[in-house]
């Protein structure tokens, strides 16, 4: 069976550019972060995963004591790690293997631009799957993604939902409690 998932070979090229997506100069993508800053529940998060982190440009933000990116691209994982001047660890690997990664729980996990069809192919219910097994009980789940693009709905408690225009499209962000 053909897959429909964007080779690796391909992210890895574009990720050869720093900051391929032009997000720190994008008006969009800078009001994007502040957007996800704002809504994210007030609570002292402990210990926080951001899946699909690209070079940092959210998780460099983050203003938590151990935060870890990770993202299936290792020349994303090489800008992130460059004049990193956070305390975020950042390792390359994929969503499909988090379980592998950690035996630790996380209280705060973080999506961002990761959960479309390009990347994930048809695996939303295993996704889910996945990210129970990662997420602390009553840990938070914040994902953000193009609404037009949108694939996942995940089977926890949604506590908030926000809407707001992004580019040429509309972005959807949701925060959900396990
Ligand atoms: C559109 S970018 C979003 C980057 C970042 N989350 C943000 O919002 O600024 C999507 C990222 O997902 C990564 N990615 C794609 N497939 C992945 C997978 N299976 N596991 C982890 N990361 C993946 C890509 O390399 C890319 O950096």
């Amino acid at each position: 069976m053909k897959s429909n998932i964007q080779p690796l070979e391909e992210l890895e090229t574009w990720h050869r550019t720093k900051d391929p997506w032009g997000y720190n100069s994008n008006e969009h993508d800078l009001f994007r972060r502040e957007m996800l800053f704002s809504e994210l529940p007030e609570r002292e998060y402990k210990n926080v995963l951001d899946i699909g982190c690209g070079q940092g440009f959210i998780t460099k933000q983050l203003n938590v004591s151990s935060v870890t990116g990770i993202d299936i691209s290792q020349e994303a994982i090489r800008h992130a790690n460059k004049n990193n001047e956070t305390n975020v660890i950042f390792l390359q690997g994929s969503i499909f293997d988090i379980t592998k990664m950690f035996k630790v729980k996380f209280d705060l996990v973080l999506i961002t631009g990761v959960l479309y069809q390009q990347y994930i192919g048809d695996s939303s219910n295993l996704i889910y799957l996945l990210i129970d097994q990662i997420l602390e009980e009553r840990g938070h789940l914040v994902t953000v993604h193009i609404n037009e693009w949108n694939i996942c709905q995940f089977p926890f408690l949604k506590l908030k939902e926000v809407i707001y225009p992004y580019r040429d499209y509309n972005h959807k962000l949701e925060v959900y409690v396990k």
